[in-house]
């Protein structure tokens, strides 16, 4: 594990970006897997002004996202693809078509679920994972359980989950209930995981993710058993460790 400390938001965004910018121009046509929240913001800010400067090209990138909530189309402010689109792809030259996130209006969420995982394998693995870090210690929306989900699935969120992410709705009833997500395998499967943290208010949730026992009950543990972790943190989220 290697723990890249930022000064700020801002330097944390900075630093991501160049591992990020750094994996693209290594491999034209690597796939990168990326992730939504508000940490991850300031990374897709940086990005697009390097692709604005003329110093990353996105043409030959893939990408394949952690995650999308069931029941909201791409078109629906609040969906992750809407995100997605909005935030980072419409403002770079990556190909739409060579962009993908699970289908949260799928009829058959298991057949949509195996699908995905299939596709990551079709596109050769994952080059590099992009992962913030949820309150309680998730990744993707791989929430505390018992055992550690492997590949894609459909979870039911967890009602803090629920009430921490109805920032970005109107009211809090109208956030999902449920969301496709990659699972511990899928994400472990990456060569190479960046996760990115920011804040005081993660510094408990980061330290013991880093330094705890490795435990489905905190599903971001399973990290520190990654043969390339890159953490990439702000001093206030690093100020415990
Ligand atoms: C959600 C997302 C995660 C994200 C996490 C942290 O649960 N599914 O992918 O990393 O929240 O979000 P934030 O960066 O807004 O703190």
């Amino acid at each position: 594990m290697r723990i890249i400390k930022a000064k700020t938001y801002g330097d944390m965004s900075r630093k991501a970006a160049n591992v990020i910018s750094a994996q693209v121009i290594l491999k034209n046509n690597c796939v990168l897997g990326l992730a939504t929240g508000a940490t991850v913001l300031g990374i897709y800010q940086q990005l697009i002004e390097w692709y604005q400067k003329g110093d990353i090209d996105f043409s030959g990138a893939r990408s394949v996202n952690l995650d999308e909530y069931v029941g909201l189309a791409g078109s629906h402010e609040q969906s992750y693809r809407h995100y997605m689109d909005t935030n980072f792809f419409q403002h770079i030259n990556i190909k739409q078509e060579n962009t993908h996130l699970p289908n949260g209006m799928t009829e058959n969420i298991e057949e949509e679920c195996d699908q995905y995982d299939a596709l990551i394998e079709s596109l050769g693995g994952i080059d590099l994972q992009l992962l913030g870090l949820g309150h309680k210690g998730h990744i993707g929306f791989n929430e505390p359980d018992e055992a550690f989900e492997k590949l894609t699935h459909c979870v039911r969120l967890k009602e803090t989950t629920r009430k921490a992410n109805a920032r970005f709705f109107e009211k809090e009833d109208q956030v999902p209930k449920k969301a496709i997500t990659m699972g511990i395998k899928s994400i472990m499967q990456a060569k190479r995981i960046v996760l990115c943290v920011s804040g005081a208010h993660k510094a408990e949730i980061l330290n013991q993710v880093l330094t705890g026992p490795v435990t489905p009950a905190l599903p971001g543990s399973i990290l520190q058993m990654h043969p390339n972790l890159t953490v990439v943190a702000d001093e206030e989220a690093l100020h415990l460790l």
